[in-house]
């Protein structure tokens, strides 16, 4: 994979350099391919439990591909007092997946989050970068609708 050592040539051959590596690689392929692991350790001489550790720590970088369309439900402390389980609840019901998950299609993952910042519009839900405040689960529907969800119904 050419592209990988494109992204990882960018940087010195440094271990500090590690983690924007990996955002680099995760920003191109949505996810960090086990390739791409194997050849940052080798550059930067780390061994590879290290980076797999790095990457499952992060919330932000992901071993398995995500969706085409990451779907972020904030559930911290004004969100969840304002139902963000329920939202969590519609999308299970409309796209049958739960955070962590991806749906076979490869369109949607859902994912949880705490405090997005944006507590006085909560519930808040974010679709890639696009915020969503005050949402309903009717909402959910019509927003998963947006970006092709749920075409057949
Ligand atoms: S708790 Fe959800 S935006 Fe702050």
């Amino acid at each position: 994979m050419s592209n990988i050592m494109e992204i990882i040539k960018k940087y010195p051959r440094e271990k500090r350099y590690t983690l924007a590596m990996l955002q680099d690689v995760q920003k191109h392929f949505n996810y960090i391919p086990r390739q791409a692991l194997e050849m940052i350790s080798e550059y930067v001489n780390t061994p590879l439990s290290n980076l797999y550790s790095m990457a499952t720590f992060y919330k932000a970088l992901s071993l398995k591909p995500k969706g085409k369309y990451v779907i972020k439900v904030c559930d911290g402390t004004a969100c969840h007092i304002r139902s963000s389980m329920v939202l969590i609840d519609e999308i299970y019901n409309i796209l049958k997946i739960r955070p962590g998950e991806t749906t076979e299609d490869g369109m949607f993952s859902l994912e949880t989050v705490n405090c997005l910042g944006s507590c006085a519009i909560a519930p808040v839900m974010v679709v890639n970068d696009k915020y969503y405040g005050k949402v309903s689960p009717a909402m959910v529907r019509e927003i998963i609708k947006e970006y092709g969800g749920e075409k057949n119904e």
